[in-house]
């Protein structure tokens, strides 16, 4: 079963087109960093126009790379939240129309659920270390994106149990919110991860660890690196800008890390996955891996960030269970999962 993906959740463009959930035919991604890096982060009206601009092209891209006709696929899969308004709307109404043009099912995704099943995605020459069956329930997922910081507990295909999120700022926008307070630039997680290759983690920074809760807080680890580079001068310093990255990546890594294995152990999942942009931190798949009981998979660092193959992966395994939408799919902005 070939399943057509479109994701316009955020400031990244999408389509691809993956085969029985696990193997990749096409993946187009079009991101638009450098149109909304001028402002330090998203305009979301410029990022709906965007979208506009640039849906059909990447939709057509997907087919062709993929060497497909549309009467090859059979379905379609489109993110229809969480998310910015104007950018969901774009999708799902391109997702709609081809739907109703083509006659062919459609299915509106999770963006998060959607995030969680890039570990399902092989690559075009299937190993045993990837694909469907190397996942196992139950598992913990840690969804670590630019509005996210999720714990949850999956029990099966389409069965999830949140037990933490973020009390603030969700991890990516507090590296977003950091790389800003360094003069690091736009986004902020490849900026940090890139100062800190040459900086040492020496500043102390505060974790909160909040007792026995599987929730996450970044915001006063936030406002420390804020003092921090006012009170030692940092910014003037190109050396102190690497050891503040550094201390300030090892601060969020180490919270992610202990407070998702701990959460493992308790409940006595199977395995944990990782997914969403931050998960393509290479310190923060290093301390997961090498500290972890518990088997850790994370997707290739390209399917952690946005993209439309996690989206149509997920859309196989809904038509599987039979979710069809109609077509008064709306977009839901504010979406949760579990
Ligand atoms: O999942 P994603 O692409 O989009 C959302 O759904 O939000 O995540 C984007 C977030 C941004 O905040 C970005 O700074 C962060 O992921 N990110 C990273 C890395 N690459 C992207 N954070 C830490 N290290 C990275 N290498
Ligand atoms: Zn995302």
């Amino acid at each position: 079963m070939k399943i057509l993906g479109i994701e316009t959740s955020c400031d990244e463009t999408a389509a691809a087109v993956v085969e029985d959930g696990t193997r990749i035919v096409s993946n187009i991604v079009a991101s638009q960093i450098d149109i909304h890096a001028r402002y330090g982060g998203i305009v979301p009206e410029v990022a709906s126009r965007q979208h506009l601009l640039t849906i059909i092209p990447v939709v057509n891209k997907a087919l062709s790379e993929a060497k497909l006709a549309w009467q090859d696929i059979d379905g379609i899969a489109v993110t229809f939240g969480p998310g910015l308004a104007g950018s969901l709307l774009v999708g799902v109404n391109v997702a709609k129309a081809i739907a109703l043009a083509r006659r062919l099912p459609i299915t509106g995704v999770n963006h998060l659920e959607g995030h969680i099943y890039a570990n399902w995605l092989a690559s075009p020459f299937p190993s045993p270390a990837s694909g469907e069956g190397r996942v196992r329930f139950p598992c913990l997922c840690l969804i670590i994106s630019g509005g996210h910081s999720d714990l949850v507990l999956m029990k099966g295909h389409g069965q999830f149990e949140k037990l933490g999120r973020t009390r603030d700022d969700a991890s990516g926008e507090a590296f977003d919110k950091a790389a800003r307070i360094l003069g690091l630039g736009y986004p902020g997680g490849p900026a940090i991860e890139q100062a800190a290759k040459s900086g040492t983690p020496c500043f102390s920074l505060p974790r909160a660890w909040l007792g026995n809760s599987h929730d996450f807080s970044f915001s006063g680890l936030k406002t420390a690196l804020w003092h921090l580079a006012q009170k030692e001068e940092i910014l003037a310093n190109p050396s102190k800008v690497a050891d503040a990255a550094a201390s300030f990546q090892c601060a969020v890594v180490d919270v992610l890390v202990t407070k998702t294995i701990e959460a493992a152990k308790e409940l006595g999942v199977k395995q944990i996955l990782l997914s969403g942009g931050v998960a393509a931190n290479k310190l923060l798949t290093e301390c997961f891996l090498s500290s972890s009981p518990i088997p850790v998979l994370v997707p290739p660092p390209h399917l952690c960030t946005d993209n439309a193959a996690m989206i149509a992966a997920c859309g196989y395994y809904h038509f599987q269970a039979g979710k069809i939408s109609s077509y008064d799919l709306d977009v839901v902005p504010s979406l949760s999962l579990g």
